[in-house]
């Protein structure tokens, strides 16, 4: 019984801007996806961690994993295959790479380089537990409002809001059982965007998914403002 990680890493990064793909950005001067690797690595549940590099990023890929190895844990086993169009596909791409005698997978965006080891940990221990399939997660400080798809020109319109305590703000990585999530990726339709979290489908399923706490600094960097929250966590790490 091993546990792998999968890292997609294939996404553009659109909304952080123009620029190098998001995965390769640095923060303090270290790619993200080198931060997304070790904070997998550092768990010693985790013997293999698989990345979903941007389809033209491969070799880029390989390389920076080299050039860090001094920086990562040498009972880990690295694998490196190329990504999809959505993060749905890549995750899948991240799947077919998995060796046979690997049980649990947890699925980790690239995207969130901080997570701490102890969420990591938790996720893993859940699933060796006998959870098939587990999410981090906060509670949301917002109030989320539903609204109607806009039509032309015509102001959006709010038709629910959720009761905000029983509202979960989801994080990576998410652990599964390996038969469960291979089986959902086989058998859930993809829409055109793909599924944006794993478990989205193995809930499609029946199946149950479990939360466990989730951690501030496993927040996901999507826009420019989050790179300057990343850096300043980075920092405080370091002080
Ligand atoms: N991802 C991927 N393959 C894709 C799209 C996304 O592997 N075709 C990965 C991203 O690299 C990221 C994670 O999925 O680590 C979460 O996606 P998101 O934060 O949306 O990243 P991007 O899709 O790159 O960003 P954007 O949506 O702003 O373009
Ligand atoms: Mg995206």
């Amino acid at each position: 019984a091993r546990t792998a990680a999968v890292i997609p890493a294939a996404g553009r990064g659109v909304r952080l801007g123009p620029g190098a793909p998001k995965a390769l950005r640095t923060l303090n001067g270290t790619p993200m996806l080198i931060h997304a690797v070790r904070a997998m690595a550092a768990s010693r549940h985790v013997s293999l961690v698989v990345v979903v590099a941007p389809s033209d990023g491969e070799t880029e890929v390989k390389s920076l994993l080299d050039e860090y190895e001094h920086a990562l844990p040498e009972r880990t086993e690295f694998l490196v295959v190329p990504g999809g169009d959505t993060r749905q596909e890549s995750v899948k791409l991240g799947l077919d790479a998995l060796p046979e005698d690997i049980t649990a997978v947890l699925v980790h965006d690239a995207a969130r380089p901080l997570v701490p080891v102890d969420t990591v940990d938790a996720v893993v221990e859940a699933v060796r537990g006998g959870a098939v399939a587990v999410v981090p997660a906060l509670p949301l400080s917002d109030t989320v409002k539903q609204v109607e798809p806009r039509k032309d020109g015509a102001p959006e319109l709010v038709v629910a809001t959720p009761e905000r305590a029983l509202l979960r703000a989801v994080q990576t990585p998410q652990g599964f059982d390996r038969a469960l999530l291979v089986h959902a990726h086989e058998t859930v339709p993809g829409t055109e965007e793909g599924a944006t979290d794993c478990a989205g489908m193995v809930e499609r399923l029946g199946r149950p998914v479990v939360v466990v706490p989730g951690h501030e600094e496993a927040f996901k960097v999507t826009r420019p403002l989050d790179l300057v929250l990343a850096e300043a966590v980075l920092a405080r790490r370091r002080a």
